[in-house]
């Protein structure tokens, strides 16, 4: 397959903030293709970059084989956006806000009214595209906008953090059309995120970090890199006791929010000789598969977010040193 987006070398400073540092990657045609990273690690500037809206310091980037810089006018007309923050007019409906879209396009009127329909209907609006785009909610906005960024049929959508803030309920239906886009026609798709349950959607998954790409491949292989498994312990007492599990099993434990994490091949032995060692000590220990977050955190030494274990997923220690579910 050929690539459809080539960057090679893309570098952006603004005054003394180097934004992305000399990035080089490809996009495949009809790949979802995501940059996960922690904010401020140069995912929109690469994003607006790559849609002609930022001048890049040095660097090169083709998309559908066109320079971003040389020739924007044609990139423009191969590309969707989606930006971070809202972009719909307020005061005009859902359908006014296509509409208008549609012109600066230059799309004849009566294609552009058989787009609205088709593209409304995908992101399940045509009831309420009459209505004050000021009355919808946060996930209709964010339909809105991606129907938006498809109504003049680009080869190429870009997303930036196209489900920031949304319920997990939306988040859901949002990605339920973007899979069904690339599908039914085979749309390129480059979003970013912060959620790595989010990035679990891509194909490839670029893992970048103050403007750097720390590391590209599958979420699949990305984790599988990591191998074994992660427990998260939790002291009883709030005692340090990251020193002596590091002197005890050569481990090196990461403060985290709810205590230490360790990473380890064998989870399920390590608990039991865990819980015999420090019988007493320990709160609770969870034990689970590693996760982009943990990932990330094996590439930066920080974590993307806060760590979030299910209750399940719990372990929770007895008085007497015996393991238990929590439920
Ligand atoms: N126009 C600008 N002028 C100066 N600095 C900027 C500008 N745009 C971005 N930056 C800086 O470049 C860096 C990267 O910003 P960018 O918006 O690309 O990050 P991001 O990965 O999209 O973060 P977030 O997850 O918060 O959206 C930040 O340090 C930011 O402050
Ligand atoms: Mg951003």
């Amino acid at each position: 397959m050929r690539a459809v987006i080539e960057v090679d070398k893309l570098k952006k400073v603004f005054q003394s903030i180097v934004a992305v540092d000399g990035i080089s990657f490809e996009v495949k045609e009809g790949e979802i293709f995501g940059f996960l990273g922690p904010n401020g690690a140069g995912k929109s500037t690469t994003i607006k970059i790559l849609c002609t809206l930022l001048r890049p310091t040095s660097g090169r980037a083709l998309l559908a084989g066109f320079d971003v810089v040389r020739e924007p006018d044609t990139v423009r007309r191969s590309i969707g956006i989606v930006f971070q923050e809202n972009s719909l007019d307020d005061r005009l409906t859902a359908a006014e806000n296509l509409y208008l879209h549609g012109l600066l396009y230059g799309l004849p009127r009566r294609l552009l009214k058989q787009r609205m329909e088709e593209v409304l209907e995908m992101v399940d609006l045509a009831a309420r595209q009459k209505d004050l785009v000021r009355n919808f909610s946060g996930g209709m906005r964010r339909r809105l906008e991606i129907a938006r960024g498809l109504l003049h049929h680009p080869r190429i959508l870009f997303l930036d953090e196209p489900t920031i803030g949304l319920d997990p309920q939306t988040r859901k239906a949002i990605w339920e059309y973007i899979h069904g886009l690339r599908r039914e026609k085979n749309i390129t798709i480059f979003m970013t995120t912060h959620y790595m349950e989010e990035a679990e959607n891509c194909d490839r998954i670029a893992i970048i970090d103050h403007g750097r790409i720390q590391a590209l491949d599958t979420p699949a292989n990305l984790k599988q890199r990591l191998g074994g498994d992660v427990l998260i312990v939790t002291p009883a007492d709030g005692a340090d006791l990251a020193p002596l599990i590091a002197a005890r099993y050569g481990l090196e434990p990461q403060p985290v929010e709810e205590g230490l994490r360790l990473q380890v091949a064998d989870g399920a032995a390590f608990i039991l000789q865990l819980a015999a060692d420090f019988r007493g000590r320990i709160k609770s220990i969870s034990l689970r598969r590693p996760t982009l977050d943990d990932v990330f955190l094996s590439l930066t030494g920080r974590a993307i977010r806060e760590e979030k274990v299910s209750a399940a997923d719990r372990m929770h220690l007895s008085p007497r040193g015996h393991l238990r579910r929590r439920h």
